[in-house]
């Protein structure tokens, strides 16, 4: 299988994964073939590229991270938060319900492999809050599995990473979902979230101290140039840390109502850019090892001028996968060729394609 760009998604093509939308409901199932008017209605829901067979990339493994099942146990979970929270009852919220859907991605992912390669195929527009706070939660165990954290450690860590948003219900959606740039009192708006968050969190006395500091934490940067506090380096507890690169990894490589999905490979270069401006550089080395630059089935555009697709991963060099490349300056080669490309330094991928 491959990833497609649903602008080049041919009809008759067969669909290689289900796609489901962010409650975990599957649209369509793995197997069904492409029709004009689904290609149509999937770009109209704003999904961007599907997983779609094919016969020359049969070995591409593209695991899902957590199942649809934990997705849509995890979704329920939240909006049945939001629904306590906007009836007024913030300091009886249902933290078992939080804890065991935190175990249950906790033990997906224990059972998946050690490189996070495929959060991208499962976006749509709706529900970006819900949908970023699972993605997040995900990204942040697989650090925190990568740091050898303690089962107790992990459930902490994912509570509260599930829950850093929750402070947003306070604010107004003509803020949140605005398409032109923020005014500055706008903004001062939505610096309130990480409090109003933490606010609600700590009036629980299931929901651990710790885990409601991530929802206070989760914006303030290294250097201390962040919100609301302007805490600095080890002043910000190492889950509010790691909570940081998770966050902003995952709203980065997620499409919003007034911007395009940036690929994976930017955002990464993105985040590796603000190394000990942003982030502590501890927690993005484990990132750099355990999250793929170029999710498995991926199109690339090599140096060499040749295109293919990404066929599995390095872990040692999450940046230098193995590839398979069927054409060269556009031309089709008479037969595919297999790089590894943490043997080949001097071929690098360009960007991503996929057609
Ligand atoms: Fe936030």
């Amino acid at each position: 299988m491959r990833l497609v760009n649903t602008h080049y998604v041919e009809e008759g093509s067969i669909l290689a994964r289900p796609v489901i939308n962010p409650a975990g409901k599957i649209l369509l199932q793995a197997g069904v073939i492409m029709t004009a008017s689904y290609i149509k209605r999937l770009r109209t829901l704003g999904y961007d590229v599907l997983f779609i067979q094919d016969d020359r990339l049969e070995d591409v493994e593209a695991h899902m991270s957590i199942s649809g099942q934990t997705r849509e146990v995890a979704y329920k979970t939240l909006q049945n938060i939001s629904k306590y929270i906007e009836c007024d009852s913030e300091n009886t919220l249902p933290v078992a319900s939080v804890r065991r859907s935190i175990q249950e991605m906790i033990n997906d992912l224990l059972f998946s492999s050690d490189i996070l390669g495929n959060l991208i195929e499962i976006q749509g527009y709706d529900d970006y809050t819900y949908h970023h706070s699972i993605n997040t939660t995900v990204i942040a165990l697989v650090l925190g599995v990568a740091s050898g954290y303690s089962e107790q450690k992990l459930i902490e860590l994912g509570m509260g990473v599930m829950m850093h948003d929750i402070g947003k219900i306070k604010i107004p959606d003509s803020i949140l979902n605005k398409r032109t740039p923020l005014t500055v009192a706008e903004f001062e708006e939505i610096k309130l979230h990480p409090t109003y968050g933490f606010d609600i969190l700590r009036k629980n006395n299931d929901f651990s101290l710790l885990s409601s500091h991530i929802a206070f934490q989760h914006q303030e940067k290294w250097d201390g140039s962040g919100y609301p506090r302007g805490l600095k380096g080890s002043e910000i507890h190492e889950y509010g840390r790691l909570a940081a690169v998770a966050d902003v990894y995952d709203a980065l490589t997620s499409k919003r109502v007034y911007r395009k999905a940036i690929e994976p490979n930017v955002a990464y270069e993105y985040i590796v850019a603000q190394t000990n401006t942003h982030f502590e550089s501890r927690i993005l080395d484990v990132f750099k090892k355990h999250i793929a630059v170029f999710p498995s089935g991926s199109g690339v555009l090599l140096s060499n001028g040749q295109r293919g697709n990404v066929v599995r991963q390095n872990s040692a060099f999450p940046n230098r996968p193995y590839v398979r490349v069927f054409y060269e300056n556009e031309e089709p080669l008479p037969a595919p060729i297999d790089y590894n490309l943490a043997n080949n330094p001097s071929i690098m991928i360009i960007k991503v394609d996929n057609r």
